[in-house]
């Protein structure tokens, strides 16, 4: 490993193995693996906590002057803390997933976060994975991968990853969310989601998890000459 910092970027819709695939591929690469959607989660989850309304910017943007979102690091897994208090737990409820989809379209709220991005990926090696990683936060990133798969693979691994967990998963109720996420998170005025002009694109529809991560890395590897 050399001492040169690296920025990938990973981008792609709701459900796409983003996380996971990242994640992987920054335990094989040495590099921190940061999940932004985890910061836009907080945010909902404050504006859920004091029951302010999640279609109101204005409201939304005041809450944003006494809350404080900070990324931690513990062996390689990331904590978020809201206020001074660890709720990584608490961040993948469907209400969160909801209402994180809805503030991330303010602007208020995609400049309080933008700053905590950039700052972590100054000071190591990240793969970052998020919406608007590779067109906004991270522009000069060495590698961009739009990371996607059809609606209904998405809908599926999700109801899988939902059921592990202990949640409760209808998998109508699932793509119905997954599609209309979509729609929000693409048709938003401010960074929507779309493939960077210099990201390759990786869909990982007929690709099991570990022929996904394997393909990412070599795209890294290739890309950095590592
Ligand atoms: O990746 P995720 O499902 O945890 O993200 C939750 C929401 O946060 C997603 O619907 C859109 C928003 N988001 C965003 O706007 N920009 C990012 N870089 C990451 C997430």
């Amino acid at each position: 490993m050399t001492d040169r910092i690296y920025n990938v970027a990973i981008d792609g819709p709701a459900g796409a193995g983003k996380s996971t695939v990242a994640r992987r591929a920054a335990a094989e690469l040495g590099f921190v693996y940061v999940d932004t959607g985890a910061i836009y989660r907080a945010v909902a989850l404050a504006v859920l906590d004091r029951k302010v309304d999640s279609t109101n910017e204005a409201a939304v943007a005041s809450l944003l002057k006494d809350t404080n979102v900070k990324l931690q690091w513990e062996q390689g897994v990331q904590h978020l803390l809201l206020n001074g208090v660890d709720v990584t737990d608490r961040l993948r409820s469907p209400e969160v997933s909801d209402a994180s989809s809805r503030v991330s379209a303010f602007s208020a709220v995609r400049r309080f976060l933008l700053e905590t991005q950039r700052e972590v990926a100054r000071q190591q090696s990240v793969i970052m994975d998020g919406r608007d990683i590779g067109t906004v936060v991270l522009p000069e990133a060495q590698v961009k991968i739009y990371l996607t798969a059809s609606a209904v693979t998405r809908a599926e691994r999700r109801c899988k990853e939902l059921r592990e967990k202990g949640l409760e998963a209808h998998y109508e109720d699932v793509l119905r969310d997954i599609e209309e996420r979509d729609y929000r998170d693409m048709h938003r005025a401010l960074a929507p989601l779309r493939q960077a002009e210099d990201a390759v694109l990786l869909d990982t529809s007929a690709l099991t998890l570990a022929q996904s991560i394997e393909e990412t890395v070599r795209i890294i590897r290739e890309k950095l000459a590592l």
